[in-house]
Parts: structure tokens; C-alpha cells; sequence
């Protein structure tokens, strides 16, 4: 009997228990999680209205141990394609202590209720669509993170979340409409360790109050319009590890500070009007890893301490006006991997102890005056490392050299232009069986273009244009095994975000993000070339831009280049190509830009396609070529402008490298070098260049 009523009471207990923690959803939050989906217009797939436990619902934590009801403390719904706004019932969820709604499509204000959550830790509404102000009056006394950043709020930048959250470590406001001065009030928030202001309009001196934040580990300036000289008392802040003020309009000189940053690993300061010699503390500094200081005016020596700053990984130099030779000391950077010093003023010669720099792998020496190219090439085979090689308008009037046993086992990228360079394409080119970037463009290279260069297995794009080559096209280029099976596989990006400008025609330019992002291309443009071009080019499924023009190629357009089903441009002009518009092309439904101006073709322009859309320029020039939307087959009248005067001003060949590097949890930095060409006028439409920015 006894035994019996114990066994049902415990039953009724195990019961109460499951019935506890199946129902006790509080009630108020599920009432007002489902006020807030309905605001938010898209549901999450899970949430549903009908099930009494909203703790299991998709992307809601609950404190399961309070006694009387589950309380929800977390709401993450980051990348949910949620549309809508915020409503104030999320006010009542006041246990909350993580709420994330990045990465959606929410649109809105902030409403003031949400920065009345007591207990709220972390806020996350990055990546949105929010407007207007931060709200002024917050009491969020336990908030430690705030991501704000990718929205368009606008409004003046000051601290008054501080005020009430003292503890709050991280903030990030980037990528809104902020303007203004920073205010002084900033230097309430003691607690701050990351500050990410980057990328607004704000303006003003180097935000004073900021110089009050000891803990201060992460500070972003980038992209704003701050001025004047850089505070020396930013050497206060000496647990930095992060500084970066690029992309603004400072000026002055570099203070001499950075032997108070002792944490500092990584120092951005691109794009600003630095001038002087970088002080003595920078370039002394055992604990930069990453240093940018590209496009500003410093000068002086190159006078890196390589015994110093042992853990260096990222120099970029590039774009300023320093003076040479290179230094010989570069060889005990043992870490070095990315170094960028191009156009500076520096001469000499590539210095021997380069063979010591084994980490390197990306090398921009373009446009530094540098002389003797076999010198170069004999010392950086060395660096076995080496992927990417640019060394462009350097070597003035030298010799290609020709040592067949130079060896660049790992190069992926070799940039050699503009360096009227003489004599062929060299033999030792074979050695380097990694190669799928080869630019020689605008050089004095002459002879035939080699059969070996069809061997290359990775090779996808090749600029040979502007040279003096002679002879057929060989029809090994038409094997290109990367090209025909269409399978160009970019390497693994050795420094993530390089934009990269490709240059056509005047003015127009495409930039790609990543500099393996280029498209496949061929670019035999603007040589000597003669022959046929031959039917088997059609087997390049993969090429996207085949440049051909200002050749003396002959004989018909192959029906066949309709198999180049991957075609955006292909330009045939200026040549003596005969007989007809092949119609198969309009099957090249990718195909934006062509030309075939300047031949002595004939016979109809095809109807259909892409060719609906190519303007009357791209077919002037041929006299018996009628058709198209222009001209009803009768011959097309000779251009109102005489070609001779068609002649084309490269204003600029930006040049340009930037560099990214992954360093501690992927924080990424924008490591860039630019320069602008001025290149004799030359008679072309469609001239293109390769421009690191
Ligand atoms: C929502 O709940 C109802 C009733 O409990 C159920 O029939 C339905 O399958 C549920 N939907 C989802 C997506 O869970
Ligand atoms: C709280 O309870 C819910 C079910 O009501 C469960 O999904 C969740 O995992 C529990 N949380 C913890 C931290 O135990
Ligand atoms: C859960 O609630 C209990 C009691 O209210 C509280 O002591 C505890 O800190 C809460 N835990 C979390 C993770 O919120
Ligand atoms: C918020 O969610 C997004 C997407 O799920 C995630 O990437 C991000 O790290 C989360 N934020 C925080 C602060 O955890
Ligand atoms: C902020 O943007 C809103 C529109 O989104 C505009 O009405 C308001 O004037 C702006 N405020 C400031 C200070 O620019
Ligand atoms: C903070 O910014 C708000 C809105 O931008 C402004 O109204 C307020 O006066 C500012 N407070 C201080 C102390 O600068
Ligand atoms: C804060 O900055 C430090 C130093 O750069 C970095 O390691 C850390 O990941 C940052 N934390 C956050 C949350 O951004
Ligand atoms: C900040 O730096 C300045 C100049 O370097 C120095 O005079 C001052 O004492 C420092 N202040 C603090 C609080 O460290
Ligand atoms: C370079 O750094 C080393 C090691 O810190 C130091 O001994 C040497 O004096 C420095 N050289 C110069 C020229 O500053
Ligand atoms: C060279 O590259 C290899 C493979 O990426 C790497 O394991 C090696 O550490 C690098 N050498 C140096 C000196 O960094
Ligand atoms: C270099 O700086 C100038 C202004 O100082 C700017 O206009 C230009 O865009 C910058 N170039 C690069 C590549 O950042
Ligand atoms: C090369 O660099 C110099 C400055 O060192 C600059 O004046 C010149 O425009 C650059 N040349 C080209 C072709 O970019």
C-alpha cells in the first residue's frame, strides 16, 4: 500500500518535472518573440506560433533554470534573409543577453527600447539596411559588444553608450553614414578594446578623447576624412595591436612613438600625405608584423632594422619617395613574405643578399629604377618561394637574358612589362612550370612567338601585346590545357585582395578583387604577326578575351571560334582578315565586345545574338562588309573620322598593388602600392594592361 502511493507520487513528480521543462516557455517572451516575427515579415523556417515551447525554437536560447518559466537570453538570428523592421516588443524578452539579427535585410530605425536591455551582452545588427541616429539614451548596463557596422546610420559619433555601459569592450560602428568630429566623450569608455570607426565621413583632427583608452587593442580609422598630424600621444596606448589610420588626409611626419606600442603587429597608415623619414622607433619595432605605409610622399632611405624587426611578414612601401639603393639588410627579414617597394625612386641593382629572403613570396620592384635584369632574375631565383614577380618599367633598353638554367620552380605570376626589353622570349621560361600569369607586354621583343609556350599545363592568361613578334601564330596556343578544357583553377590567393585594374581602351577600366580573379585572356595584340588564324583556336572553351588586333594577320575568320562558347571579347582589328563574318558567332552568347574594323572583309554582317548590339565602329574600315543595324547591305560608307587621327591618349597605366594578409583570426589589411604610367600615344582602340592598385 505504501509502496504503491510512493510509485504514483514519484510518477506525478517525474510528470511535474517533463511538464516544466516541455511548457515553461515564459509566456510574455513567446508573445513577444511572436510580436517580433511578425515585424521581422519572414519567418524563421522552425519558428512556429502553434508550438507552446518557444526555447525550441530555430535560434532562441533559454535560461532553463529558473524556477517558475524558461526565460529566453539569447536570439540569434544572424543570416536568416530576414526583411522588416524591429518592433519595441522586444523589450519585454529583458533577460536577454545576446541578441544578433546580423547579416539580414532588416530596415528601420533603432528603436530606443532595444538599448534599454538591462541584461543584453552582446548586440549584433551588422550587415542591415538600419537609417538614421544611434539612440541617445541607453541603459544597457551589462552590454559588452555592439556591432553596428554595414548599415546606413548617420548622425555625429560620440560616446554617450558609454556613459551608461562602462563595460562595454567592443564597438564597431563601420561602414555607415557617420560625420562629423569624433567627440571628446570617448574617453568614457575605459573599458574599450576594439573601436572600428572606419569607413564613414568623419572628420576633423585625430580624435583626442581616443588617446584616454588605455585597454585599447584594435583601433580603425581607415577610410574617413581625419587630417592634420598624427598625435605623438598616441604612443600612450600601448597595448595596440592593431593601428590603422589609412585612407585619410594626415599629414606631417610619422611620430616617433612606436617604441611605446610594443604590442603593435600590425601599423596601416596608406593613402595619406606622410612626409619625412619613417622615425627610428618604426623601423626598429620587434613586434610589426604587417606594415602599409604605401601612396604618401615619405622619404628618405629605406633604413628597415631587418636585425630588429625579426617578425616582420608584410612590408609595403610602395608609392612614395623613397630614395636608394635597395637595402643589402633585407636578407635577415627572415619572415618576410610580401614586399612591395615599387615606385620609388630607389636605381642600383637588386642586391645579392635577396638570395637569403627564402619566406618571400610576392616581389614588386615595378618602376624603381632598377637596372640589370640578369643580375635580378639570377639573384631572386633564389627565393624559392616565390609565387608572384613584378618587375615592370625597369631594365630600360636591356637584353631578355637568355640563361637557359634560370630556374622559378614556384612562380605563378611573372610581370614583366614596359621595360623595352630586347631579344626573344627566353628558354629558361620552361623551367618555370607553375606559370599561369605571363605578362611581357610593351616590350622590344621580337623573333616567333615559341611552341613551348602551348606547354605551360596552368597557363591562363598571357599578355605578349605591344612587342615586335613575328611570324604565324603557333597553333600550340590553341592547346592550352587549362584554356581548352576550361578548367582554370585560380590559385589559392597568396595575398587576398589585390584589386586588380585591367585597362582597355580609353579610360574604361574593370577591376577585380583578387588578382587570380583576371579573366583568361590571350593578348597578341599590337606585334607583327602574320598568317591565318587558325580554326583549332575555336577548341578555347575557356578564354574570355582573345586580343588579336593591329597584326598583319590574313585570310578568313574560322566558323570554328564559335567553339570559344566563354568568349566576352575578341578583337581582330586592324589586320588583313578576308571573306566573311562567320555567322556561327552569334552562338557566343557572352560575347560583349568585338571588333573586326580595319580588315578586307566582305559579305554580310551577321544578324542575331550578341551582334544586335556591337556598334558601327566595331565593322567600319572594310569596304565590302554591309548589314547589321547600320546599313542595309550596301557597303559600309568610310567613318566621317579618318582613322590616322584616331589616335588614342593612354593618360595613365595605373599600376598599382595592393595586398591583404591574414594575421591573427584573419584580420586582413589592404597592403597597396600604386603608380601611374605615362605612355606614348598610340594609335589603338583597344589596348590593355595589366594595373596592380
Ligand atoms: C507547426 O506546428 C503545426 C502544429 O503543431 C504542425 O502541424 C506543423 O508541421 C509545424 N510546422 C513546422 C514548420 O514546424
Ligand atoms: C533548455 O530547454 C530547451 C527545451 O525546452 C532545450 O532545447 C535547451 O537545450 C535547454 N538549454 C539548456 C542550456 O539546457
Ligand atoms: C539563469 O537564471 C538563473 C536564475 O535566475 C541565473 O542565476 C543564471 O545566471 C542564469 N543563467 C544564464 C546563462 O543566464
Ligand atoms: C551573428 O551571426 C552571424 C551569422 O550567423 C555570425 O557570423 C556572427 O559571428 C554572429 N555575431 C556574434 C557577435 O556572435
Ligand atoms: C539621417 O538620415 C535621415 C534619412 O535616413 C535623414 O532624414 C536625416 O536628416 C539624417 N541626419 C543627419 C544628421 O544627417
Ligand atoms: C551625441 O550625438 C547626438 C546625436 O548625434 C547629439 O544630439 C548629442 O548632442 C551628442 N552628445 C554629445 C555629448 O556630443
Ligand atoms: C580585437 O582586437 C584584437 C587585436 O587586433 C583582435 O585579436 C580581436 O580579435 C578583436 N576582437 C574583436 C571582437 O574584434
Ligand atoms: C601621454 O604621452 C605624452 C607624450 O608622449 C606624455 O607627455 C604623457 O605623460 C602621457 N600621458 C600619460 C597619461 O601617459
Ligand atoms: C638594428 O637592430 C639591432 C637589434 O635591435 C641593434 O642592435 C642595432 O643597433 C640596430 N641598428 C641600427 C642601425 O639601428
Ligand atoms: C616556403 O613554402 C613552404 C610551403 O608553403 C612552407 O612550408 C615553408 O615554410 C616556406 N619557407 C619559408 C622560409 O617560409
Ligand atoms: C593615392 O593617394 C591619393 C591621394 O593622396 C588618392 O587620390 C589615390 O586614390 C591613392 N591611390 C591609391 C592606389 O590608393
Ligand atoms: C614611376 O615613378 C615615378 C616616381 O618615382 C613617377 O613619377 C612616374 O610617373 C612613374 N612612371 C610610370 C610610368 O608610372
Amino acid at each position: 500500500m505504501e509502496f504503491s502511493s510512493l510509485y504514483f507520487f514519484s510518477i506525478l513528480i517525474a510528470l511535474c518535472i517533463h511538464f516544466q521543462t516541455r511548457m515553461a516557455c515564459n509566456s510574455n517572451d513567446r508573445i513577444a518573440l511572436n510580436d517580433l516575427y511578425s515585424c521581422l515579415k519572414s519567418k524563421p523556417d522552425s519558428w512556429n506560433s502553434s508550438s507552446a515551447d518557444c526555447c525550441t525554437w530555430d535560434g532562441v536560447t533559454c535560461n532553463n533554470s529558473s524556477v517558475s518559466s524558461k526565460r529566453v537570453i539569447g536570439l540569434e538570428l544572424g543570416n536568416k534573409r530576414l526583411t522588416g523592421t524591429i518592433c519595441e516588443s522586444l523589450a519585454v524578452l529583458d533577460q536577454l543577453r545576446i541578441l544578433n539579427l546580423s547579416h539580414n535585410l532588416l530596415h528601420g530605425t533603432l528603436t530606443t527600447k532595444l538599448f534599454s536591455l538591462q541584461n543584453l551582452e552582446i548586440l549584433d545588427l551588422s550587415n542591415n539596411y538600419f537609417v538614421g541616429s544611434i539612440p541617445l539614451h541607453d541603459d544597457m548596463r551589462s552590454i559588452r559588444f555592439i556591432d553596428l557596422s554595414k548599415n546606413y546610420l548617420n548622425g555625429t559619433v560620440n560616446a554617450t553608450l558609454c556613459e551608461t555601459s562602462p563595460h562595454i569592450q567592443v564597438l564597431n560602428l563601420a561602414s555607415n553614414k557617420f560625420t562629423g568630429e569624433v567627440s571628446t566623450t570617448f574617453g568614457r569608455c575605459t573599458s574599450l578594446q576594439n573601436l572600428s570607426l572606419n569607413v564613414n565621413s568623419l572628420s576633423g583632427s585625430f580624435p583626442g578623447g581616443l588617446l584616454q583608452l588605455k585597454d585599447l587593442r584594435a583601433l580603425h580609422l581607415e577610410g574617413n576624412q581625419f587630417s592634420g598630424p598624427l598625435d605623438a600621444r598616441l604612443g600612450n596606448l600601448s597595448n595596440l595591436v592593431e593601428l590603422d589610420i589609412s585612407s585619410n588626409r594626415f599629414s606631417g611626419n610619422l611620430p616617433d612613438i612606436f617604441g611605446n606600442l610594443g604590442k603593435l603587429e600590425k601599423f596601416s597608415a596608406f593613402t595619406n600625405k606622410f612626409n619625412g623619414h619613417m622615425p627610428e622607433s618604426l623601423v626598429n619595432s620587434p613586434s610589426l608584423k604587417i606594415l602599409d605605409l604605401h601612396n604618401n610622399t615619405l622619404d628618405g632611405p629605406i633604413n628597415i632594422n631587418c636585425s630588429a624587426m625579426i617578425h616582420l611578414i608584410s612590408l609595403n612601401l610602395g608609392s612614395n619617395n623613397f630614395h636608394g639603393p635597395i637595402p643589402e639588410t633585407f636578407s635577415s627579414c627572415h619572415s618576410l613574405s610580401i614586399l612591395n617597394l615599387g615606385k620609388n625612386k630607389l636605381g642600383g641593382e637588386v642586391p645579392y643578399n635577396f638570395k637569403n629572403l627564402q619566406a618571400l613570396t610576392f616581389l614588386s620592384l615595378s618602376n624603381t629604377s632598377i637596372s640589370n635584369i640578369s643580375r635580378a632574375l639570377e639573384i631572386l631565383q633564389h627565393c624559392k618561394n616565390l609565387t608572384t614577380l613584378i618587375l615592370g618599367i625597369n631594365f630600360q633598353d636591356e637584353e631578355m637574358p637568355g640563361d637557359v638554367n634560370l630556374q622559378f620552380r614556384n612562380v605563378k605570376a611573372l610581370v614583366i612589362p614596359f621595360c623595352q626589353l630586347r631579344g626573344s622570349i627566353p628558354l629558361w621560361l620552361t623551367n618555370c612550370k607553375s606559370l599561369q600569369l605571363l605578362d611581357l607586354s610593351w616590350n622590344l621583343l621580337g623573333g616567333s612567338i615559341p611552341l613551348w609556350l602551348g606547354n605551360f599545363k596552368s597557363l591562363f592568361y598571357l599578355d605578349l601585346s605591344n612587342n615586335s613578334f613575328t611570324g604565324n601564330i603557333p597553333k600550340s596556343l590553341a592547346e592550352l590545357q587549362t584554356l581548352v578544357t576550361n578548367t582554370v583553377i585560380p590559385p589559392e590567393e597568396i595575398a587576398p585582395g589585390i584589386p586588380l585594374f585591367k585597362y582597355r581602351e580609353q579610360g574604361t577600366g574593370l577591376q577585380y578583387t583578387k588578382i587570380w580573379s583576371l579573366p583568361p585572356t590571350m593578348d597578341l595584340s599590337f606585334n607583327k604577326l602574320t598568317g591565318p588564324i587558325l580554326p583549332s583556336f575555336g577548341r578555347l572553351k575557356g578564354l574570355h578575351v582573345l586580343g588579336l588586333n593591329n597584326n598583319g594577320l590574313s585570310g578568313p575568320i574560322p566558323a570554328d571560334l564559335s567553339g570559344m562558347s566563354n568568349l566576352e571579347a575578341l578583337d581582330l582589328s586592324h589586320n588583313k582578315l578576308s571573306g566573311e563574318i562567320p555567322t556561327s558567332l552569334v552562338k557566343l552568347n557572352f560575347l560583349s565586345k568585338f571588333n573586326v574594323a580595319y580588315n578586307q572583309l566582305s559579305g554580310e554582317i551577321p544578324a542575331g545574338g550578341q551582334f544586335m548590339t556591337f556598334p558601327y565602329s566595331s565593322f567600319q574600315g572594310n569596304k565590302n562588309l554591309c548589314g547589321g543595324d547600320y546599313v542595309s547591305c550596301r557597303p559600309v560608307q568610310a567613318p566621317v573620322q579618318s582613322p590616322s587621327k584616331e589616335e588614342m591618349k593612354i593618360v595613365g597605366l595605373p599600376f598599382e598593388i595592393g595586398i591583404a594578409t591574414g594575421f591573427v583570426l584573419s584580420v586582413a589589411i589592404s597592403f597597396m602600392s600604386g603608380w601611374v604610367f605615362s605612355v606614348a600615344e598610340r594609335t589603338t582602340s583597344t589596348s590593355r594592361f595589366l594595373c596592380w592598385r
